[in-house]
């Protein structure tokens, strides 16, 4: 299939992303916490957004419900429309990356493939972290309602009940939520923040 030309082209500006990271004090990157609805994504990416502010750094959440009211609307949970949603969310944390934001991504993502994609667009920024807890753990809490509402079948489609989840197989981070504290789980993110070095600023060539 050939793609038309659309007469498109990148514009850089004369302020580059490692200029912004400069004046940041830090890297631009996205972690992206991928795990069973209910396992602890946004528990734990607005803890880590809380202390990563307070410390000083730009840090931005995406989740997966206020993205689904807005950008992605016009989706559902089909295979094909939560590819899509995927795709979309990585291209907006691949603009915020390159604005020098630390991105903090909560969405379940269970295909391995839709995951792989974002690595691709994002390469080393791309930051994978299994929030590893189990459907039993995740239905006993079930902070929404919803497993509840999937056991009556009342939601098609449910990820870890009627629809499958890919575990990452070489995440950079496991958190096993279902064992340890939140603020184990905080900690153990932040250390990784730090060794990838994305809490100093770029070092620039000729220094
Ligand atoms: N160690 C833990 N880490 C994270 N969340 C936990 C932990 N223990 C219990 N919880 C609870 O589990 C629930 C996780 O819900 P949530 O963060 O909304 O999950 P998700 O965003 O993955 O769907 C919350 O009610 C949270 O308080
Ligand atoms: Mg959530």
């Amino acid at each position: 299939m050939t793609t038309p030309p659309r007469n498109i082209q990148r514009h850089d500006g004369e302020v580059s992303r490692q200029a912004r990271e400069q004046l940041l004090g830090q890297r631009g990157a996205v972690l992206w916490f991928t795990g069973l609805s209910g396992s602890g994504k946004s528990t734990v990416a607005r803890a880590v957004e809380a202390r990563l502010h307070a410390e000083g750094r730009l840090v931005y959440v995406l989740d997966g419900d206020n993205i689904r009211h807005g950008l992605c609307a016009d989706l559902g949970f089909s295979p094909a429309d939560r590819t899509e949603n995927i795709r979309r969310i990585g291209h907006v944390a691949a603009l915020l990356v390159d604005a020098g934001a630390i991105v903090l991504t909560a969405f379940i993502s269970p295909y391995r493939s839709d995951r792989e994609q974002v690595r691709k667009v994002l390469g080393e920024d791309f930051l994978e972290i299994h929030v590893d807890a189990s459907v039993e753990v995740c239905e006993k809490r079930d902070p929404k309602g919803l497993y509840k509402k999937a056991r009556a079948g009342q939601i098609p489609e449910f990820t870890g009940i009627s629809a499958p989840y890919e575990p990452p197989e070489h995440p950079a981070l496991r958190l096993t939520t279902g064992g340890q504290s939140l603020a184990e789980s905080v900690q153990a993110v932040h250390e990784l923040l730090r060794q990838r070095g994305l809490l100093a600023p770029p070092t620039v060539s000729g220094q």
